[in-house]
């Protein structure tokens, strides 16, 4: 006697449960397989979406290498006339980013500064070569042609739909500004001098006593302290100046591995 003649003979409720039973085993069964194949498709679309993910992240690192590598060359060219080497954009990234890290600056101002701090002179394409690269000290009339080098690179650099070039275009227009409102171009003052300008301000005057010039020698690392240290609170802001003492002989290692061609703009820390 088979399986269902056993349950012919039994009373028709009892049937009726079986075969609501087994169709709700094969509905489960059913269920469960459609189930497997969901998540094999969901398993398939996740590596998809992975991978997809890997790639987008490689493009945009790609186009950020691009982007960061075609700024650092247009800043290179804009230097050459008088920094042929391009070691004074080098060291002017790692000692801004250095005061700024210093001073607690977070992690994306660092890498806005070190990218945007070598821009800082790049209205000096717009300098004539006699006064750029005049050996001895400028007349009173050809300082203040110089001087129009804050104006020019932020005209060149403002408006940019790019936030790093934005904040190059704030530092090249206020990277001459004094702390007691006597420097140039618009004699602005204390906090009124943004403190990317006011950073670069010591960066830059760190590194033009310490390297050779047509007008001057190369000072000593002691010297170029003491004349810097002259300046705390009528050229230079306090705040970034203190914090450059507190790395300068880090600041002045990292200098020798920039001549030496140790460091170069990707591993600049
Ligand atoms: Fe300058």
């Amino acid at each position: 006697m088979t399986h269902d003649a056993t349950r012919d003979n039994r009373n028709p409720a009892a049937s009726r449960l079986d075969e609501a039973a087994d169709a709700a085993c094969s509905a489960m069964e059913e269920t469960r397989e459609q189930l497997r194949m969901a998540h094999g498709q969901l398993r398939a679309f996740a590596d998809d979406l992975g991978r997809t993910v890997l790639d987008l992240r490689a493009s945009r690192a790609e186009l950020e290498r691009s982007y960061l590598d075609t700024l650092n060359r247009l800043t290179l060219a804009a230097a050459y006339k008088d920094d042929d080497t391009g070691d004074h954009i080098l060291r002017m990234a790692f000692y801004s980013e250095g005061i700024a890290a210093a001073l607690g600056m977070h992690a994306d101002g660092l890498r806005d500064l070190r990218v945007a701090a070598p821009m800082h002179d790049v209205g000096k394409i717009g300098t004539p070569d006699a006064i750029l690269l005049k050996p001895g000290r400028l007349t009173p009339e050809e300082f203040a042609v110089m001087k129009h080098h804050t104006t020019i690179g932020e005209k060149i650099l403002t408006a940019s739909s790019s936030r790093v070039v934005r904040i190059a275009a704030t530092i090249a227009g206020t990277h001459h500004e004094r702390w007691d409102g006597s420097g140039y171009p618009r004699g602005l003052s204390s906090e009124g001098i943004p403190l990317e300008g006011r950073i670069v301000a010591v960066a830059d005057v760190f590194d033009a006593l310490t390297s050779k010039r047509p007008y001057k020698p190369a000072f000593e690392f002691d010297k170029a302290l003491g004349i810097m240290r002259e300046g705390r609170g009528t050229q230079f802001d306090p705040r970034p100046l203190d914090a450059f003492f507190e790395i300068a002989g880090e600041l002045w290692a990292a200098r020798d591995e920039v001549s030496s061609g140790l460091r170069t703009g990707e591993n600049t820390r």
